[in-house]
């Protein structure tokens, strides 16, 4: 959640750390801070506030060729300077950055202040500093490892010592750390979009790992274990330079970028011919595919809504029982596991630490469980070893867009094969296979004449509660649309399967309260209508989502969004769209601040 930037070589440090915080800025971003190397001496500076602040607080640096720094989101105390990071020992010699949560953090504090060390923050990563110092005989990298012995919990975690120039220690427990190397330079960075402006070779600690970083050199070893050269890997090429190319805001370019995402999902992937597909990551043959009795997808936030809608088109076209699971609660409830079911771990980011815990807990009860993952080389897609990756790029608006049309596709691609393996002809398996290519089009011209997506804003903007509704395969659309509501425009809203209207959220309902219902052209569509009459009964502003060409609807509605029409299994993908876009204008229209929401990370690493 919060972001971690080290670098060591022969340029300016300073403009290269502030420069990696602004593009891990999106992961938290209540305060921020700077250590560099100058002089023989640390110098430390912190700020509340945006990295525009700290930029201010650091004019004037020391010239140095060295130093952490850190974006923090906070969690152990409130959002004030001294509780900002770096921190650091008494005599200022040892400087810490630290994402994560020390859990014995009262326990190790209690001890050292009866050894008379007094704490100048609220912090747990407060602890660091001062244990790595109550170990240091000479040998940084002994006395970081010694100080981790003692600690119980999460940490990425990069030092700088005043008495060693030249080297950092980066160690992770966790949390996710990556180093970069360059040409006489090395990194360290909490996330690898802070490196791809100046390297794309990385290695990518794994958990209970230690690393001796200097310039252009970086070697790696076990907590207690003997350090040796790394296996470097390179950055993939989905994975540019985030920048905003002329929008406004992340995530308007976001959804713009929706028919090159699912492009990039469905590429090499979908055989039109042999009205099949292939997924070589999940190294699955039909005769595994054919032992598979159920799948269960797991994930969090707007990923645990395209696993929703991805088990409704498995049961829809492969005939298998599937279901999504919050990985927050599934790991959490001693869960059964199924030993013909196949598991799938959906995650943006690939480090929510929720879904990690459901992935570690399916494993652990001898589960098979594979990645469906955007970010390359993150750690649910090194610990899965086996599953998808979505391609949709980096996505940095916290507003999570582009990576659910692409999740929602890479899962209807595994779908189209799991298919092929029971019920489904070859005939029907070219005509999904074609479907599925149609759709980037669709999405492309969707966006370029999106419908009056201002008259929808204009009506929950006015509003004090929103109810989005939707059957089948609309429901998880319904879900999405609220959580993109709530997160960009903070308006009070929630999400109901159509049919359970009556059974309490009808209550609601007054007059003008904006009803936004999603259909699409299935067998539930007649039960939809009788809905949307009952909302307008009670005197409610109906706002649709339909198919184009579906005119009965459209005469019903006070609003109405018309997208390409598609197969029921694929509505999805465009009914999202509309969603999107309501949550983006409503957000500017309320002067919110779209791509870095209120009290929100784009990962969150932390339970
Ligand atoms: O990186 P992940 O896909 O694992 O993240 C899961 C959720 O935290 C995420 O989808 C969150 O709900 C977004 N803010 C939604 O817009």
């Amino acid at each position: 959640m919060c972001g971690i930037v080290g670098y060591v070589g022969p340029r300016k440090a300073t403009p290269i750390l502030v420069d990696g915080l602004r593009r891990l800025e999106y992961r938290g971003y209540d305060s921020a801070g700077v250590a560099l190397y100058g002089d023989e001496h640390l110098w430390v500076r912190r700020a509340v506030g945006r990295i525009d602040q700290l930029a201010e607080a650091v004019v004037g640096a020391p010239s140095s060729q060295m130093g952490i720094a850190h974006t923090r989101w906070a969690t152990h105390g409130g959002i004030t300077e001294e509780n900002a990071h770096p921190h650091t020992d008494a005599a200022g010699r040892i400087a810490v950055v630290h994402n994560g949560i020390i859990e014995n953090n009262s326990s190790l504090r209690a001890q050292l202040e009866a050894e008379g060390v007094v704490f100048l923050s609220e912090t747990d990563t407060e602890i660091l500093p001062h244990l790595i110092r109550k170990h240091y005989r000479g040998n940084p990298l002994e006395a970081v490892e010694r100080a981790l012995r003692q600690v119980r919990g999460t940490y990425g975690i990069a030092v700088l010592f005043a008495d060693h120039p030249g080297t950092l220690i980066a160690a992770r427990h966790g949390s996710p750390l990556v180093l970069g190397i360059g040409d006489q330079e090395s990194f360290i960075a909490s996330d690898p979009q802070a490196l791809v402006a100046h390297t794309r070779r990385v290695v990518y600690l794994d958990d209970r790992e230690i690393a001796l970083v200097s310039a252009g050199s970086v070697q790696v070893g076990r907590l207690g274990g003997s350090l040796e050269d790394p296996n470097i890997k390179l950055i993939d090429d989905d994975w540019g330079l985030a920048e905003l190319d002329g929008f406004p805001h992340f995530m308007l370019k976001e959804i713009h970028e929706q028919g090159e995402s699912i492009l990039r999902a469905l590429r090499g992937r979908v055989q039109v011919e042999e009205g099949n597909a292939k997924l070589g990551g999940l190294n699955m043959e039909p005769r595994d595919l054919v032992r598979v009795e159920r799948v269960v997808s797991l994930g969090c936030g707007t990923s645990f809504h395209a696993g929703l809608a991805a088990s409704l088109a498995i049961e829809h076209l492969a005939r298998v029982p599937a279901d999504s699971e919050i990985a927050s609660e599934f790991r959490h409830r001693n869960p059964i596991i199924p030993k013909d079911a196949l598991y799938m771990a959906i995650s943006q980011s690939g480090e929510t630490a929720d879904t990690l815990g459901a992935i570690q807990e399916v494993r652990l009860k001898g589960g098979v469980v594979m990645g469906v993952v955007n970010a390359v080389g993150s750690t649910i897609a090194r610990t899965c070893g086996a599953g998808v990756y979505v391609h949709s790029g980096p996505e940095i608006a916290v507003a999570s867009t582009k990576a659910f049309t692409s999740q929602l596709t890479a899962m209807l691609v595994f779908t189209l094969m799991l298919a092929r393996t029971r019920n489904l002809s070859l005939d029907g398996g070219r005509r999904v296979a074609a479907e599925l290519q149609a759709i980037p089009d669709k999405v492309v011209r969707y966006l370029k004449n999106p419908g009056p997506i201002d008259e929808m804003v204009r009506a929950v903007t006015a509003a004090r509660y929103v109810l989005f509704l939707g059957r089948g395969f609309s429901y998880p659309v319904a879900l999405e649309g609220a959580l993109k509501l709530k997160e960009v425009a903070y308006i009070p809203c929630e999400a109901y399967p159509a049919g359970e209207m009556k059974h309490g959220p009808i209550a609601m309902l007054e007059e003008n309260t904006p009803v936004i219902f999603i259909t699409s052209k299935d067998d539930q569509r007649d039960k939809a209508i009788s809905n949307m009459r009952e909302v307008l009964a009670r005197g409610a502003k109906l706002i649709v989502i339909h198919p184009e060409g579906d005119e009965e609807v459209k005469a019903l509605a006070h609003i109405s969004i018309e997208v390409p029409a598609v197969a029921d299994y694929l509505s999805p993908l465009l009914n999202v769209i509309p969603l999107q876009l309501l949550a983006y204008r409503a957000g500017l229209v309320l002067g919110r601040d779209i791509d870095k929401p209120r009290h929100l990370a784009k990962s969150v690493t932390v339970e």
